[in-house]
């Protein structure tokens, strides 16, 4: 079971601009039957973790539609609103705790943190995360949500040109 953090990001490292938009990322053009690309990666994940802003995201830019099969943690502190049917389980719990659940949800299938950054590096720091994809975007914001706000050494085990994306698969090196 391997703990994932599969995002896209600007080359300056940031994954939205600071309102939140994701524009500047969803006009790019990227083969989904590429390399590295998401859909492949979304078929080896059973269970997923977000943090409130992602979510949120998620609920405006789909409509209120949740696509998501896997059971979903999302870290807030507030009781946000969740679409009826959807496996969605809104916690402020432990990291490790809730890795725990995820893992138990998972199955034979790995873990996935959608984002942002932060939450990350919240599972980085109690070392429970593995990997780090990054679909970097031929594009640099200046400011934003940062990629991942934290000091960690990355050994990168695999490269690869999606359309416009520049895309490398990362592991965490702990000590
Ligand atoms: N480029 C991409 O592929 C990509 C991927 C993922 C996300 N994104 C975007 O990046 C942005 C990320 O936003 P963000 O930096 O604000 O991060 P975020 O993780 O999405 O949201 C941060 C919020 O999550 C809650 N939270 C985080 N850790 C928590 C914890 N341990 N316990 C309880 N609650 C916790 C807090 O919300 P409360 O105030 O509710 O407590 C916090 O303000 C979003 O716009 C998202 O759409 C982009």
């Amino acid at each position: 079971m391997t703990t994932h953090y599969f995002t896209a990001s600007s080359l300056d490292g940031f994954i939205a601009t600071t309102d939140h938009s994701l524009d500047w990322l969803l006009k790019r053009d990227v083969d989904p039957d590429g390399p590295m690309a998401y859909q492949e990666f979304e078929r080896t994940i059973g269970a997923l973790a977000m943090g409130a802003s992602t979510f949120e995201w998620v609920m405006r830019h789909d409509g209120r539609r949740w696509s998501y099969t896997q059971p979903t943690w999302v870290f807030t502190h507030r009781s946000l609103d969740v679409p009826t049917g959807a496996d969605i389980r809104l916690t402020q719990g432990e990291i490790a705790a809730v890795h725990a659940e995820m893992v138990d949800a998972a199955g034979e299938k790995d873990v996935w943190i959608v984002g942002g950054g932060d939450l990350a590096g919240q599972f980085a720091d109690v070392g429970l995360l593995d990997e780090v994809w990054v679909q970097y975007a031929p594009v640099t914001l200046g400011a934003g949500a940062p990629l991942l706000p934290r000091a960690l050494d990355l050994e990168l085990l695999d490269v690869a040109r999606n359309r416009d994306f520049l895309c490398g698969r990362y592991r965490v090196v702990r000590d």
